[in-house]
């Protein structure tokens, strides 16, 4: 899909379709007006007929409109104009796309950007349009051997900004939304391909085109032989059940030259979780191929990253592995030592997130990082908590934390804090080892994180549960691309790139 920006009135357009906005009740936009008046009121004619409340999301396709240029006109229902919020106006762009890739407009001119969305500016609206369109447009059909395909789609979209002097920020936005789109397309792409084919290996060769593609990627892959030297004891032996090998995959971003210190994101990338000896029920387990959502968005950041060309030094490590049952698998009560040298008593084979995490995040520890970000699946209780909306953010510096929770109000990818205290330290206590990985039933996600806590002493870290985020289930099951918007968007601003200039 192509996306530009432009300045121009609706009536000298000479497109496939130009799509204005209509509130509610049968108000016209600024946009609509001007269409209203050339057309000698054919518009307005049609509203009072009643064809158009103007309620958000409702569309009505017009064509041939008396003294327009355009072959259609594409009135978008968008509410009560006071009332149009961020949520609304992407669930508008993402109607308007699907409206237009099914009736055969190849391209189009929106003029939905220049709608007023309370409290933000016409970058955020032109970056958000175009990553809603870019997601509105995605399918995963690559194993699909019959494919329907619309027989018109949308090839180009050009949205509208009120005057020439937004232009340059109006590029910038949609250059930015396509990087990060193209980052959200892989991480999709990864998290939505079965276990059968993406494995650890498979992950490992997707860090690899990284490299091949972008100069300032270097990717190197530290496999099983080299964790037993690093002792990994505990990323180890949760894939010692699985013939598949654990691989963990480094990827170096080199933006700003050596003496600037790296942020590091580490991705949970089991690739199946069975649960292990700990076997989960088999309802939805076909969903846990999806527990390498957190390496695939690590991955999708860094694409975007490297697409953006960020002045900045950033590592992703994709800790890939597969929890499976077999006569060689561990097992509960267990005890393992972990490359940090303390020692953890395995309850529950299926809490295997935190094992493997605890070992890399004691690996990237070499890096010096300036921060550390992990990303993960991590809990089911996550899910509880905050269903579907938002990410579980928990991290013990606070900085950190604020600079995510803007990043994530900035993209709209939302996150919402939760206490890491040391109240909660306690529900890991262990009568045989250091402590254990399980931190029974009551806050799950927190206790999940003090654990991880317990590795990342030696430098500023936070925590992202992404189990409720990284995909739908249901009748549209599918990867989302979350964290991606998040992650870029905390890069940008680290970069000093956060607005349009
Ligand atoms: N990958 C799962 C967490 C998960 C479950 C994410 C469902 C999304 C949906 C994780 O490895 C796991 O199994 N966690 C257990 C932890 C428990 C045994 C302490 C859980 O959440 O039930
Ligand atoms: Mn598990
Ligand atoms: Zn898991």
């Amino acid at each position: 899909m192509e996306f530009s920006v432009k300045s121009g009135s609706p009536e000298k357009q000479r497109s496939a379709c130009i799509v204005v906005g209509v509130f509610e009740p049968r108000r016209l936009s600024g946009t609509a007006e001007q269409l209203d008046e050339i057309s000698e009121g054919y518009i307005s004619n049609l509203l009072r007929k009643g064809d158009l409340e103007g309620k958000s999301g409702q569309m009505l396709l017009l064509h041939h409109v008396p003294n327009i240029l355009s072959e259609r006109v594409l009135l978008v229902g968008c509410g009560k104009e006071r009332e149009l919020d961020e949520r609304q106006y992407r669930q508008i762009i993402t109607k308007t796309i699907n409206t237009l890739n099914e009736t055969g407009s190849m391209e189009a001119v929106c003029f939905l950007s220049e709608l007023h969305v309370k409290g933000r500016d016409i970058y955020w609206k032109v970056r958000q349009a175009v990553e809603a369109a870019q997601d509105a447009l995605y399918s995963f059909d690559s194993l699909k051997t019959r494919i329907a395909e619309p027989r018109r789609p949308l090839r180009k979209v050009v949205f509208n900004v009120p005057t020439r002097r937004e232009l340059p920020i109006g590029e910038r936005a949609v250059a930015h939304a396509l990087a990060i789109a193209e980052g959200i397309t892989t991480c999709k792409n990864v998290a939505n391909m079965p276990p059968n084919i993406c494995n650890p290996a498979y992950l490992a060769e997707q860090a690899k085109i990284l490299d091949s593609d972008y100069e300032k990627v270097t990717t190197t892959i530290v496999g099983e032989k080299e964790m037993e030297e690093l002792g990994m004891g505990s990323y180890l032996a949760v894939g010692r059940g699985s013939v598949n090998e654990s691989l963990m995959s480094i990827i170096k971003y080199d933006g700003a030259g050596d003496d600037s210190k790296p942020l590091v994101l580490v991705g949970k990338g089991l690739t199946f979780d069975s649960g292990g000896i700990s076997l989960k029920p088999g309802l939805g387990m076909d969903e846990m191929k999806y527990d390498m959502g957190g390496a695939a968005g690590v991955l999708g950041a860094m694409h975007a990253l490297a697409e953006l060309n960020l002045s900045i030094n950033v590592i992703g490590v994709l800790a890939g592995c597969e929890n499976m049952p077999s006569s060689n698998a561990y097992r509960p009560g267990d005890i393992l030592t972990t490359m940090s040298g303390q020692t953890v008593e395995v309850l529950n084979t299926d809490a295997e997130g935190r094992l493997v995490l605890c070992d890399a995040l004691t690996y990237v520890e070499r890096f010096n990082p300036d921060a550390v970000i992990d990303v993960a699946t991590l809990t089911g209780a996550c899910v509880v908590a905050l269903g579907a909306h938002a990410t579980g953010l928990l991290s013990s510096h606070n900085p950190l934390a604020h600079e995510l929770l803007n990043a994530s109000e900035q993209s709209g990818d939302r996150a919402w804090r939760l206490p890491l205290w040391d109240d909660y330290q306690d529900q890991l206590e262990s009568p045989f080892a250091d402590f254990t990985n399980l931190g029974g039933k009551e806050a799950g996600t927190i206790t999940a994180a003090c654990f991880l806590s317990k590795f990342t002493k030696k430098y500023n870290w936070a925590h992202l549960d992404i189990a409720g985020t990284a995909w739908r289930s249901g009748k549209n099951k599918g990867a989302t691309g979350r964290p991606v918007s998040m992650l870029t968007q905390f890069l940008l601003n680290r970069a000093g790139q956060e607005q349009g200039e």
